[in-house]
């Protein structure tokens, strides 16, 4: 596939068959994604990836802790509060995305039974959680990024379908029941991923 290709149908996908990629696949996925260029080639990211069985145990975990309405404890912080245009396309982000799901503006318990979704992984069989120094700030979060944006591209044309999550960096210390991540490297984000399942439509 072209790179330009790849830019233009990578999207965003909240609904994943159980099919499983297999080892050759994703070692081939990580191996391309690893040629991100960084400061000082430093490649400061970690990727932590779970597979099926295990995947599913950990979105189990994160989904009953978020359900029971624990407190989020990021290792890097929250979003910030958008203002302004930045606000404008969050609120249509949002609209665009419970409209397709058909949960009206107020209702609350939809809207939180939707956000939940995140800890389900959308249905994923894969999810890789990613995570820097917890030291390391803007700079290195610059690398990241880029590394990211190469992980989701690489993705898409393999046909990978795959779902970038800043939640996914909001319950670490539940993470880390399941992976076995140094004290000193905190998590950005996960990405859930595998192969699209086209009968859900958000
Ligand atoms: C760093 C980052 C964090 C994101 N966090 C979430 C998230 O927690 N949940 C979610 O459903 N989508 C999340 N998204 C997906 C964005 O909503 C999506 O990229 C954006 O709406 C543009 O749509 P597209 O990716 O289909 O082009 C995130 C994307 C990025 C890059």
């Amino acid at each position: 596939m072209k790179l330009v290709d790849a830019i233009q149908q990578r999207r965003t996908v909240r609904g994943f068959t159980d099919q499983i990629i297999d080892d050759d696949t994703l070692n081939r996925l990580f191996t391309q994604a690893q040629q991100a260029p960084s400061n000082c080639n430093t490649q400061s990211w970690k990727a932590y990836v779970v597979n099926g069985e295990r995947c599913r145990q950990l979105a189990d975990s994160l989904y009953l802790h978020v359900s029971k309405g624990n407190a989020p404890s990021p290792d890097f912080g929250f979003m910030p509060t958008y203002e302004g245009i930045y606000r404008d396309r969050q609120v249509v982000c949002a609209h665009t995305l419970y409209s397709n799901m058909n949960i009206a503006r107020d209702d609350k318990p939809a809207r939180m039974a939707a956000l939940l979704q995140n800890y389900q992984l959308f249905g994923a069989p894969h999810v890789v959680f990613i995570g820097m120094p917890k030291s390391y700030g803007i700079v290195n979060a610059v690398d990241i990024g880029i590394y990211v944006q190469n992980l989701l591209l690489v993705m898409t044309s393999m046909g990978i379908a795959s779902c970038p999550q800043g939640a996914l960096g909001y319950y670490p210390l539940v993470v880390r029941e399941h992976l076995d991540i140094d004290d000193e490297i905190g998590i950005l984000l996960g990405i859930s991923f595998g192969y699209e399942d086209t009968e859900i439509l958000f």
